[in-house]
């Protein structure tokens, strides 16, 4: 069985969706920048060891990669899920790992990579909006694209309507980004294109805004 490390800082709702969907991956860790991250104790009540590496203990940016790189090779995984992870990881960390590292973007990327993803999506008047998994690269929350789902932007939203919407899918299409990473069915096609083997496209890709009957 494949293993991973999933690395969070704050509730964890995606680690949670994770474990919780058994997707064949041996979860040997959890890794939080942030002592109080609310993931930390669901982890531990799972059996699941959990670490902290505190940012705020170092000086830059490569000494907290670098004790972080230490904390997770202790635990040898074949991926590093980020969940919500919230520290740019320098390019000497994701290099460490290559085609290792997963991030979840409440975004259909390449559209608001960044923060304030769902502010951003209502201003910007798009009709749909949704989440990306992606492989981690040195360019921030762009890098070969696993799985996305889409949802409507509602007439009406709210910043935390929308965000609600988007995160009932992250907590799908993560798990099944894990699963197929578990089922060794994720393929490169050169560098930026990657396909899961056998995958189709399922009906339910994508949820449509449509006219009432
Ligand atoms: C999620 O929306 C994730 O996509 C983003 O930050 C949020 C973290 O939520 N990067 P949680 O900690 O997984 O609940």
């Amino acid at each position: 069985m494949k293993s991973a490390v999933i690395l969070i800082s704050g509730r964890g709702s995606n680690m949670q969706a994770l474990v919780e969907a058994q997707p064949g991956l041996d979860f040997r860790a959890v890794i939080s920048n942030r002592p109080a991250a609310g993931g930390l104790p669901w982890a531990a009540s799972r059996g699941i060891e959990t670490r902290v590496v505190d940012h705020k203990a170092h000086p830059s940016r490569e000494s907290f990669d670098a004790a972080l790189a230490q904390a997770v090779d202790a635990f040898a995984p074949d991926y590093l899920f980020l969940a919500g992870f919230m520290r740019i990881l320098t390019e000497g960390f994701i290099h460490r790992y290559p085609r290792s590292i997963l991030n979840i973007h409440p975004s259909l990327l390449p559209s608001f990579p960044g923060l304030d993803t769902h502010r951003r999506a209502m201003e910007a008047g798009v009709k749909l909006h949704g989440a990306t998994v992606h492989f981690v690269t040195p360019a921030l929350d762009h890098g070969p694209i696993l799985v996305q789902a889409a949802v409507p932007v509602l007439e009406g939203d709210t910043e935390d309507a929308l965000a609600a919407r988007v995160l009932a899918q992250e907590h799908r299409i993560y798990p099944q980004a894990a699963r197929w990473l578990a089922a060794g069915r994720v393929e490169f096609r050169g560098a930026d294109v990657v396909q899961v083997r056998g995958s189709g496209v399922a009906g339910d890709w994508a949820i449509a805004p449509r006219d009432p009957p």
